[in-house]
């Protein structure tokens, strides 16, 4: 009995002093140990589940993860520039000096710090994070819904323009860039998609921002995944 408590301890006393030898190394040698979750890639699942939790507790962030990148996806890279290029469209990123991204021979990205600085684990995991999104959006794209909610309210796709009606005197008109679609369904459910996920939030803002939802019954535009909170309309109070 006593011995089984004692190999629990003790157990549990080296786990814990594992983690906090691997924590303190990580911090001292990250880009080493980087190397190290790099050479993880093809063992089973479950091995894969627990390294990646180990990153998380190490780093923090999932800066370490390699990109996988698919067939249709083709990569030039020539210095801090790095073009990619799907079935769905063409982006390009310039990466800053803390960053340095690197195509291994698995054919995955990957994105590591130059610098152990405050300002390169911020850059390291936004980077990553939009080289990611590159590839995500020249292969699949990436798409944002909203919806206009309020009697009489109503959008339309004429030409290249988004015509709305929201309750202006004139209806509001939108050029649709090239490298956006935009289709409307049942005159109130707006679809922004393309390859380019920063432009469609832009436009998708762009959209929202002629008729915000007001706050007492939430006519206007929202995103189709946002909750409005509706505030209380008190009688004789102003809004
Ligand atoms: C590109 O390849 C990915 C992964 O195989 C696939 O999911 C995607 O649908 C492909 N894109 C196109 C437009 O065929």
């Amino acid at each position: 009995m006593a011995s089984s408590v004692t190999s629990y301890f003790q157990a549990r006393y080296s786990f814990v002093f594992m983690s906090i030898f691997i924590h303190t190394r990580s911090h001292l040698k990250s880009a080493f140990l980087g190397e190290k979750i790099g050479l993880h890639v093809n063992v089973p699942v479950t091995q894969i589940r627990f390294s990646r939790k180990t990153v998380q507790i190490k780093e923090s962030r999932i800066g370490k993860v390699p990109i996988t990148v698919p067939s249709n996806v083709t990569l030039t890279m020539d210095g801090k520039n790095l073009k990619v290029k799907g079935p769905l469209g063409e982006l390009a990123i310039t990466y800053p000096p803390e960053v340095i991204v690197e195509k291994q021979e698995s054919g995955q990205l990957r994105v590591r710090k130059a610098v152990e600085t405050k300002r390169a684990n911020e850059m390291h995991g936004l980077f990553r994070t939009l080289t990611d999104n590159m590839v995500i959006g020249v292969s699949k794209g990436f798409e944002k819904k909203l919806q206009v909610v309020g009697v009489g309210y109503r959008a339309a796709v004429e030409g290249n323009e988004l015509v709305l009606n929201l309750g202006f005197s004139h209806p509001v008109k939108m050029e649709i860039p090239d490298y956006l679609k935009v289709k409307v369904e049942e005159n109130t459910m707006i679809t922004v998609s393309g390859f380019d996920k920063h432009a469609i939030g832009q436009f998708a803002a762009d959209i929202k921002k002629w008729r915000p939802p007001e706050p007492y019954k939430g006519k206007g535009i929202r995103y189709a995944d946002e909750i409005v909170r509706l505030k209380e309309g008190k009688a004789g109070k102003k809004k």
